[in-house]
């Protein structure tokens, strides 16, 4: 990938709140979750580090517990906001996949570096 792919729109990433992001490259779909964290865009691939299962338990909907974390609806992980580390859980420790982004005029794009699914 070669130049920035638009991804959403700004105001769709909002703090406290998990949304489910896809776009589609080469390879085929990229699935990801996306958050908003001290004003700054979240997004990284929606996968856990368990056991690589999705972490929403229907279409766009996450479970958070309620300090506003992430929390995976396989079996528990829970993942801090910032980093996406893993701060409770079966894979405690372990980090959800970054996915780089940029935002410039009210719109999230994926850098061009960013990983293919
Ligand atoms: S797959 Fe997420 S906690 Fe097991």
């Amino acid at each position: 990938m070669d130049e920035a792919k638009f991804l959403c729109d700004s105001n769709q990433l909002v703090e406290g709140q998990y949304v489910e992001l896809q776009i589609d490259m080469d390879r085929g779909p990229m699935f990801m979750v996306g958050t908003r964290h001290r004003g700054e865009p979240r997004v990284w691939m929606n996968s856990c580090p368990h056991q690589g299962r999705p972490l929403n338990w229907a279409p766009n909907q996450f479970l958070k517990d309620d300090q506003g974390q992430l929390v995976c609806a396989a079996h528990g992980a829970v993942f801090e906001p910032d980093a996406g580390l893993c701060v409770s859980g079966p894979c405690r420790n372990a980090s959800l996949t970054p996915v780089e982004v940029r935002e410039l005029d009210g719109r999230i794009q994926l850098e061009p570096c960013a990983p293919e699914g």
